[in-house]
This record gives structure tokens, sequence and C-alpha cells, in this order.
């Protein structure tokens, strides 16, 4: 066996989340920082410049991702990747996302201090926006770099001040033109390993420090309308009502009924945004406007609760006598990480004695849009209660630093594999 890598510094960690924790729009009321806002463009030049103190070279593609390089031997070989987010949802906590992106700087500097050969680059990422907090959508810099976001879709997304994606890039000097570069190909990234916090409790219920990701469940987003008629709600007996809210009740219980029943566990569906209007307590709301988040690992069995629940809604249009329309706001492929990498992961656990629990993430990752080009895995870190999108989330700094070694060794493992040195090959992954 050979010698391990020196461990990860908890207080390095330690003081990198907290540094960024400072980049927040509303201190005192959790951790904000939402896309190319002033604390987000704050934290980003943070980013930069530590990696840069670490002496790695730094890029930035024309969506904002960032890209700090620790070269290899052989400039040849496609890289391997690590990283994660540094935007949050509103007031959230300073674990998710970064945990990743610190972690993964760390790891790079225990390699490049180690001064251990490897062939091939080693790149931490920057992705841009994995929450859909500003624009609606989430992932948009791994979704661009999968193809899946194009220069005529940033047009499109819209924020709630009505300025388009495109037109933020624009205003802050992002090279529209270079937007046509941001698509990478198959086999041009050799591989990918993504630390985060489990955002979950199931680590902590069991009392082991490292999930090791076997797929990720992905969303399906749908935006719901209700319209029957607004009227008195004293004047107007029952058998004469179309009460929109009774009608969109039946549904989201037939969306919770048919997730509960579902065979695989990942499968969950929740509504998170009502809206009923007038709202009144003495008035029968003519509209109602909700969210459907309905996810899986397993694309049939979410497929087929989507229909039912579209069945469903044009049998309570009839029976409620109101008008049901559906938006779907986004429908993701699960991803399915990578055998070859889930077992280097799972050699350096063994290697360091270090138990884990093999697991299928059920928040998604922007490793659910690098599938689309490239082999990835993931390394989870417990959260503390299970709390995460919370001010109240929270994860031991040791815990992340022991992912980051753990992280560390898997690259260095992944990164010096070559065409030659490699006994089995990594398996093209199935979700393109
Ligand atoms: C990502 O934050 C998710 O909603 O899973
Ligand atoms: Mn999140
Ligand atoms: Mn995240």
């Amino acid at each position: 066996m050979h010698a391990m890598l020196k461990k990860a510094s908890g207080k390095n960690i330690r003081a990198d989340l907290e540094n960024l924790g400072r980049f927040n729009s509303t201190p005192g009321e959790g951790l904000t920082r939402i896309l190319f806002t002033e604390q987000e463009l704050k934290a980003r030049t943070y980013i930069k410049d530590r990696m840069r103190e670490l002496g790695l070279s730094v890029h930035e593609d024309a969506i904002g991702n960032i890209f700090g390089r620790l070269p290899g031997t052989d400039p040849e070989l496609s890289p391997v990747w690590t990283g994660s987010h540094i935007d949050t949802v509103p007031h959230a906590g300073q674990f998710d996302g970064m945990a990743g992106v610190v972690g993964g700087m760390e790891a790079l500097r225990l390699i490049g201090e180690s001064g251990r050969p490897h062939a091939r680059d080693l790149e931490v990422v920057v992705f841009t926006s994995e929450e859909p907090t500003r624009f609606g959508k989430g992932c948009l810099g791994s979704r661009a770099l999968a193809g899946d976001l194009t220069r005529d879709e940033a047009a499109a997304l819209t924020d709630a001040g009505g300025n388009t994606l495109r037109d933020v890039l624009a205003e802050l000097g992002y090279d529209e033109d270079g937007f046509s570069e941001i698509k990478r190909e198959r086999g041009s990234v050799y591989a990918c390993v993504e630390l985060h916090i489990e955002q979950g409790a199931v680590l902590e219920n069991l009392g082991i420090k490292t999930g090791v990701v076997t797929a990720i469940s992905a969303p399906t987003d749908l935006r719901v309308t209700v319209k029957g008629t607004q009227q008195h709600a004293g004047a107007t007996p029952m058998y004469l009502r179309k009460d929109a809210l009774t009608a969109a009740a039946r549904i989201m219980l037939k969306a919770e009924e048919l997730a509960r029943r579902a065979e695989n566990v990942s499968t969950v569906a929740t509504v998170g945004a009502v809206r009923a209007y007038p709202g009144a307590t003495n008035v029968i709301p003519g509209r109602v406007e909700f969210s459907v988040d309905l996810r899986s690992s397993d694309l049939q069995e979410k497929n087929g609760i989507l229909e039912t629940l579209r069945c469903y809604m044009e049998f309570t249009a009839l029976e409620c006598d109101v008008d049901i329309s559906e938006e779907t706001v986004c429908h993701e492929h699960p991803a399915r990480a990578d055998s070859h990498i889930i077992q280097a992961i799972r050699t350096v656990c063994d290697e360091k004695n270090e138990p884990y629990h093999l697991m299928v993430s059920g928040a998604y990752h922007d490793s659910m849009f690098v599938a689309r080009f490239a082999p990835f895995g993931m390394i989870f870190v417990p959260s503390r209660g299970g709390i995460s999108h919370h001010r109240d989330e929270w994860t031991d700094y040791g815990d992340i630093a022991l992912g980051a070694d753990i992280l560390a060794e898997t690259l260095l493992r992944l990164s010096s594999e070559t065409p030659e040195t490699k006994e089995t090959s990594i398996p093209s992954n199935e979700n393109g």
C-alpha cells in the first residue's frame, strides 16, 4: 500500500467556510447569497484569490463557472474534477455546496504539497447557481456544461426584477460569444468527485461519517393552476360552488398518496408553495396556484406517477367543475454514479479503516448534470439533525476534513490513472 497523504486541516476548512459566511445578504438571519448579487460576487473573488494562493491557475467560463487547476504531468490526458457551488437558498447555512468547494481546495492543497506525481490535471470547479433561487432553474452552470442551457435559453431566463440571465452576464462583462465554448463533450473530463453534506439524517442515525452516493434522485417540478369561481362564502350553498382550493387539495393529497405507495423509497412528492386568491376567510377561492416537486431515482416509477397524477387532474377538473392547467418547470433524469469511481472511494475508505454507507442522494447536485458528459461519484458527510436549507444547518468541521481526506486520496488515485495503467475501463455513464 502506498503512503497516505497528510491529513486535511479542519482549521483551514473552518477558516474558509467562516470567511465565505461573511458574504451574506441577511446577516443574523441565516446565510443568503444569491447568484451575481454583491455578496455572491465578493464570495467569487474570495474563492479565486484562495485558489491563486494555493498555486492553482484560475479561469472562468462565459456563465461564471470557476476552475482552479493543479497541473498533472501529462497535459494530453483529460482532467479529473471536484467541486460544488457557493450560492445558497434564502436564509440557509454555510455548508450546502461550500463544503465541497472548500473541501476540494483543501484536497488539492494536500496533493500539491505532497509532491506526488499525477498524470491528469486536477481541477476544483465552482458551478454557477446550483440553487434555483434567482432564475427559477437550478444547476445553471453544470446544465450549461452539459449543453442543456444554451445562449437562447439564457436569454429567456428571467429573475423577479425582469432581468434576463443573458443581460446580467453581459453587464458583468462575461463574453456572450464564449457561450458556445462552455459545453463539454463526453470524454473531455475523465472523472468528477463532488464532496457534499448529506442534508438528511441517514448517516447521523447510522453513526457513520461517510456516505458513498450510488445515484442522484431527480426532480420534476410542476406549477399547477386551478381556476374555479370566486364567490361569497356564506351566500353560496355547497352544491353551487366551484372552489379552486378544495379541488387543489385533492390533487395535493393524491400526489402524497402516490409517493407514499411507491415502491422506491427515494420516491417523494412535496407541495411546498401554495397561493390561494383572493385569500380571505369569507371568500371561496377562485384561483389557486401550487408547486409539485416530485423526485425519484427510478425514472420509470416517477413517469408512472406523473401520468397518474395528470389523469387525476383531468378527473378532478370534471368532478369539481374547475379548470386545471399545469406547467412543467423541469423534468430531470436520475443520474447513476460511476461504478469505477464508487469503487475507488470504497477502496480509499477501506484503506483508512473508515466505515461508509452506500446511499441514494435525495437532494440533487451539480453532479446530476456532470453525469451527462463525465463519470461521477459523490462523498457525503453528515448533517446534524438532518437539517439543511435552513439557518441551523450544521456539519462538524472535522467531519468535512475527513471527507476531504477521502476526496484527496480518491482524486489522487483517479488522476494517476492513464490509458496504460488503468486495468478496467471506466464504463460510460448511462444517463446521456
Ligand atoms: C437542491 O438544493 C435540491 O433542492 O435538491
Ligand atoms: Mn441546496
Ligand atoms: Mn448543494
